[in-house]
């Protein structure tokens, strides 16, 4: 492996899991994992590093001359950019259109291009609707010497990387006192990662899948409805026991709750996560909950500012605590 990749692997580890004191009581504790803290700001650097360390080791890249492509909706393939620029290959990134202007200014500012498609926000899955997944491919196919393509939707590297560092992180992290999870889908490797993880190491613990309605604007985050189930996701989908379908409105309410009451600026994602919480509590469930905060609300002043979730002045003062 590259020096710089095994640096760069060093840093991905060992997030901070807190305490979300909005929604915490004696017998239910809500404990957030903050995965805005790896290096380039999301949950995204996991496989991102697992899936090119895995490509390295295979001979899949090599230097200057690969060019790496992959159908993403934003915090895959800012990891990617993160670490083509440290390790010296070339990227392009197939994104859907509707992704926040800031996701895909920071792509082009990391040195990435990007070929924009008009899947909604994250890359469809299924014959005769994706449209980012069919565009990579199809590169990939016509010039397949230099083009490598990860594909985090089928590449168990991915659904690795939970396996092997945020599950034993959160297992380490609460003492083995964990009983329920909750993360969302997007390639369904985060969910399937620390899920098995966690059974493995309790049967009892309980895994939440969210998923946002249909026509949603939480980047990142997959409708199972809207798009099929990446094959990365159905080969352990047995693995999640219930699932939270989260609104707009619920999610965008407690991104602005989370701002108010915790000081946090969170990605709309958390603020899902969020929302799953609080139906989880009010129907009674009690005991140590990890919820995964995929990442920071640093990249969506725009869609903030367009759904009236945080004004101007309190975007700036909360991201100077990112
Ligand atoms: C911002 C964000 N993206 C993606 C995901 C999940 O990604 P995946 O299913 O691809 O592991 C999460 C998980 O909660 C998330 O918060």
């Amino acid at each position: 492996m590259p020096r710089n990749l095994e640096d760069i692997l060093d840093q991905v580890v060992n997030t901070p899991l807190v305490k979300v004191r909005s929604l915490t009581s004696p017998d239910y504790s809500l404990l957030a994992k903050l995965e805005w803290k790896n290096p380039f700001d999301s949950i995204k650097a996991r496989p991102a590093v697992w899936m090119i360390r895995d490509a390295v080791a295979k001979g899949m890249i090599s230097g200057k001359d690969s060019i790496i492509i992959e159908p993403t909706s934003g915090n895959t393939g800012i990891a990617l950019a993160g670490i083509a620029k440290t390790v010296g290959f070339q990227l392009e990134i197939v994104i859907p259109q509707n992704v926040s202007q800031e996701t895909k200014d920071l792509l082009r500012s990391l040195g990435a291009k990007l070929l924009e498609t008009d899947d909604d926000l994250c890359p469809r899955v299924g014959v005769g609707t994706d449209q980012s997944i069919a565009l990579a491919e199809s590169m990939v196919k016509g010039q397949s010497q230099n083009y490598y393509m990860p594909n985090q939707y089928d590449n168990d590297s991915n659904f690795l990387s939970h396996y092997e560092s945020t599950g034993p992180e959160i297992w380490r992290d609460t003492k083995g006192e964990v009983t329920h999870f909750i993360a969302g889908v997007g390639t369904g490797g985060t969910l399937t990662g620390v899920g098995k993880y966690l059974k493995e190491k309790n049967p009892r613990v309980k895994v939440f899948g969210v998923q946002p309605e249909k026509n949603h604007h939480l980047q990142g985050l997959r409708n199972l409805d809207e798009s099929s189930k990446p094959a990365l996701f159905l080969r352990r989908e047995e693995l999640v026991d219930e699932w939270f379908t989260i609104s707009d409105k619920a999610a965008f309410g407690w991104v602005t709750i989370m701002a108010e009451k915790e000081h946090l600026l969170v990605g709309p994602s958390s603020g899902a996560m969020m929302a799953a919480s609080q139906e989880l509590y009010e129907r009674g469930e009690r005991g140590t909950i990890v919820a995964i905060f995929g990442d920071s609300g640093r990249k969506y002043r725009s869609v903030y500012r367009k759904f009236n979730v945080l004004l101007d002045n309190q975007f700036e003062d909360l991201l100077r605590g990112v």
